[in-house]
């Protein structure tokens, strides 16, 4: 089978990986990851967030399955393209990616449907609005309603403390979009479910919490994430009863999409939160998470062309997931995310990760002259797996260690000392 990936980040890494097991590989990238070259029979460079670019690139060729990978290039229908050009799809259209790249749009899908777990909210396009409705919510999120690489929400107490200061910053995505989405600030864990739907049915995968804060303690300034862990069924903090409500939220999402005629094929992200009123959601992706996908897919022990054919012809199977532990920490440029050092040399020793029994993925790196250099956004994804947390932890800290060059990752991600933490935290929020 031919199958064609869009995509060139670490996320992309491990899906490439996973698919070449058993496919004949072939990708398009914005930029060539060397990894994903290497898996790949043929590989394209070109804009991946230009669908007709992508169109272009391809042109002439035949493949059986498609599978668009990142957020813009969904947002850019990607999918769309790769459809008219005769393949089967395994990503959702630009119309059903719009539960991501529109958060108003997935607030209103779920209050049409009825379907719970929303906070307060309010969708506002004048700063007087503004200022009545972050008055009457108390803490809040501000929220724009596109796509902004994660990096665009901002939140009471953690990035803002005075009224005039949320409504400024309301105001001032009002004047670059139109609009903004104000919510009631939730208090509790976030975790991310991401399940495979066929646009009916859905097979959940196993829930994993990413850390986006940049430093060690979950503090100093948002990224795209700076590592994740997984631990089976359920995360240490959940319940049973929490991962029932996210499930059920994810397959209402996809029965409520189907029904507006708008089917959701493709991996639906839903990014949970438990609080003291239980689970809620603070919003939806229309992908793999990054890292999360290098988590789930290492754990994924059935075929993934399998599983992405299975969607594409709206027959779901039911892949199988190992109650393995994961760990995945990123290694990323000196002084990101702020001033982030690019075009920096970074070696791989990869003899030593072998034998240590992590995995790199290759992210946000390039090569050149036989060096791999660094862009300035996240560089390598270093997973470890074992059957405990603290063993994939151990396995994924010593993969780094083989990694030199001016690169750094948070050692607290995964290790029983900051775990403990958010299961106390989980433990006073529920009373
Ligand atoms: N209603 C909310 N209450 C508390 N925190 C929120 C809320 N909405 C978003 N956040 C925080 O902001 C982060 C980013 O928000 P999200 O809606 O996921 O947007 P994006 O990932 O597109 O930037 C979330 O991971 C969460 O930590
Ligand atoms: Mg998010």
């Amino acid at each position: 089978m031919k199958v064609l990936i869009v995509g060139n980040g670490a996320r992309e890494h491990a899906i490439a990986e996973k698919l070449a097991q058993d496919c004949e590989l072939s990708s398009v990238m914005s930029k060539k990851n060397p990894a994903i070259a290497q898996l790949s029979k043929d590989y394209w460079i070109c804009d991946t967030e230009d669908a007709e670019a992508v169109g272009k690139a391809i042109a002439g060729r035949e493949f059986d399955l498609g599978f668009a990978s990142p957020d813009a290039s969904l947002a850019a229908g990607v999918s769309d393209v790769l459809a008219r050009s005769g393949m089967l799809v395994a990503s959702p259209t630009k119309a059903a990616a719009r539960i991501e790249w529109d958060k108003s749009f997935m607030r209103s899908l779920l209050e049409r449907h009825k379907i719970s777990g929303s906070p307060l909210h309010e969708v506002v396009n004048a700063a007087e609005d503004a200022r009545r409705v972050i008055r009457d919510f108390g803490a809040v999120a501000v929220k724009p309603l596109g796509l902004t690489g994660g990096k665009g929400v901002k939140v009471s107490g953690d990035h803002f403390h005075e009224i005039d200061e949320k409504v400024a910053y309301a105001q001032s995505l009002i004047e670059k979009d139109g609009s903004v989405l104000i919510e009631e600030k939730l208090v509790g864990e976030e975790f991310t479910f991401q399940c495979f739907s066929d646009g009916s049915r859905i097979a959940v995968m196993p829930p994993v919490q990413d850390h986006k804060r940049a430093y060690e303690g979950d503090l100093g300034p948002n990224t795209g994430g700076m590592g994740s862990y997984s631990s089976g069924k359920r995360l240490p903090f959940m319940e049973e009863a929490d991962r029932e409500e996210a499930q059920k939220i994810l397959q209402s999402v996809v029965h409520a999409m189907k029904k507006d005629g708008n089917p959701f094929r493709g991996v639906l992200y839903g990014q949970f939160i438990i609080t003291a009123n239980g689970v809620k959601i603070i919003e939806f992706n229309a992908r793999f998470g990054d890292p999360e996908a290098m988590n789930v897919i290492s754990l994924l022990q059935d075929s993934l062309t399998d599983v992405f054919l299975s969607i594409a012809e709206g027959q779901l199977s039911r892949p199988a997931f190992s109650d393995d532990c994961t760990v995945v920490k990123y290694m990323v440029p000196e002084g990101y995310p702020g001033k982030p050092l690019k075009d920096a040399a970074v070696s791989i020793d990869a003899a030593g990760v072998e034998g240590s029994g992590a995995k790199v993925y290759y992210a946000s790196v390039y090569e050149q002259g036989g060096k791999i250099l660094t862009t300035g956004s996240r560089a390598f994804g270093v997973l470890g797996r074992a059957a405990s947390l603290d063993a994939a932890e151990r396995i994924a800290e010593k993969g780094c260690s083989f990694i030199k060059g001016p690169v750094w990752h948070r050692s607290d991600i995964g290790t029983s000392a900051l775990i403990g933490k958010k299961l106390e935290r989980m433990h006073s929020i529920r009373g």
